[in-house]
């Protein structure tokens, strides 16, 4: 039988990933949070700890957790960052140190760089009241946080992200031109670390989403108002990134390609940043020198309304895979979001299997007509959080499940 997708080889310019499974970045909060302290924003022990076992367990590619490329840009006082660029410094090193950790045990390390916008300086989940929503989150000055140094496209009151949030400050043209500099200088410091591939982080809120959304974004310069216009930020990043590090390296942008907030009042009077939306960006993003769009949505707006069902981001990964293929365009998809199981990852970089279709004629008829036409995969990759957290061999477990032989540590020979 033949080795299913999920664990062939994939070749993104001169990175090759053992199989299509890669360790979604997950903000730890783990740092050294002390601004006097030259460990701030590096990673820790932790993170070899938790990185490194990631990396011994058969992930092709382990990202490490958002990296703010500026100070400001951390959403919380305890994240990492990559704005020291000293080959001496402790971000550069503890960063090394997790690359060269992962190198040896054969896998490959990615790194989001992002930038938290108004979403910034605030406590890490545990440090929360149980009543988050009416108590306050924030990080401020006391526990090492930059309250008067939240940027956003927009700034003022009105531009809270929520209850609890502090307020942000309109960014200028010249900071925008700062912040590009700040992704470009980490991006080529995350490359001297020995970095295989770099993600931009446009999700979730963060500064870039805040910056394509209409919601966000109510400048009314060359950065915002026309689609052309709020997504120039992104563009001028992508770029500017894509044209600093080595033409053979990977390049993937996280997007939240809906907002979920189609029939919210905020939309109703401002438009959002929707599906339609991101099938058109996306069809930029081969020019743009971007290799793979990874598929989130969400977490720009408290009146989204997210359709929480098990396959309700893979199924707009899905949407985006055939508009770009439908195009000619080669740029790879993402899936992410409550993948857990074996049988769905496969499924999702392979299609159904024809065999698993049965029934009536109708069925018989899409099976004939798959076959004919191959079976049509929803994403080229699949990025997993959370089912690492609960198994961190999970890997081990679904090439266990799908009967294929996977190399582990010479360390383990006799559990496997
Ligand atoms: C996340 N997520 C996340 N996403 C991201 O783009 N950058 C990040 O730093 C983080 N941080 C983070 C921390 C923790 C603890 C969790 C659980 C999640 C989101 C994550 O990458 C993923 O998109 C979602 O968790 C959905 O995937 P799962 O968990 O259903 O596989």
């Amino acid at each position: 039988t033949s080795i299913p997708t999920l664990f062939q080889p994939l070749t993104i310019r001169n990175v090759t990933l053992k199989n299509r499974i890669v360790v979604s970045p997950m903000c730890m909060y783990s740092a050294e949070n002390n601004p006097s302290s030259p460990n701030i924003g590096a990673l820790t022990d932790y993170h070899i700890a938790h990185l490194g076992h990631l990396a011994l367990k058969g992930a092709a590619l382990v990202f490490v957790e958002a990296t703010a490329v500026q100070p400001n840009g951390r959403i919380s006082p305890n994240d990492i960052g990559l704005w020291q660029h000293s080959t001496d410094s402790a971000q550069f090193k503890g960063l090394k140190r997790v690359v060269d950790f992962a190198h040896s045990q054969g896998a490959k390390v990615g790194v989001q760089l992002a930038h938290a916008g108004r979403k910034a300086s605030m406590a890490a989940p545990w440090l929360r009241p149980a009543d988050a929503a009416t108590t306050s989150l924030r990080a401020d000055a006391d526990a090492y946080g930059w309250p008067g140094d939240i940027v956003a496209p927009s700034g003022g009151v009105d531009m809270i992200w929520g209850s609890g949030y502090h307020t942000p400050r309109s960014l200028s043209v010249a900071e925008i031109k700062e912040l590009i500099a700040a992704f470009v200088a980490s991006a080529i410091t995350a490359v001297k670390a020995g970095v295989d591939v770099l993600e931009i982080h446009g999700a979730h809120g963060y500064l870039l989403t805040q910056f394509l959304s209409p919601v966000t974004n109510r400048r009314t310069d060359e950065y915002g108002g026309s689609y052309e216009n709020r997504t120039r930020f992104a563009r001028e990043i992508i770029t500017a990134v894509r044209s600093a590090i080595p033409a053979d390296m990977p390049l993937f942008l996280r997007v939240s390609s809906t907002e979920w907030l189609e029939d919210s009042p905020v939309a109703r009077e401002t438009g959002s940043w929707d599906v339609p939306s991101t099938l058109r960006f996306v069809k930029e993003l081969q020019e743009l020198g971007v290799d793979l769009v990874d598929v989130s949505s969400g977490g720009n707006n408290e009146q989204q309304k997210i359709k929480r069902v098990k396959s309700y981001q893979v199924d707009i990964a899905a949407q985006v895979r055939k508009e770009l293929r439908a195009a000619g365009h080669k740029t790879l998809v993402g899936a992410v979001g409550y993948i857990t199981d074996a049988d769905q990852a496969k499924d999702i970089v392979q299609g159904a299997d024809q065999e698993d279709e049965h029934g009536d004629v109708k069925e018989e008829a899409k099976a004939a007509e798959k076959l004919l036409s191959g079976p049509e995969p929803q994403a080229d990759v699949v990025f997993v959080a959370r089912q690492f957290l609960r198994d961190p061999a999970w890997v081990l477990h679904v090439a266990n499940e799908l009967g294929v032989n996977v190399t582990v540590p010479k360390q383990f020979g006799r559990a496997y």
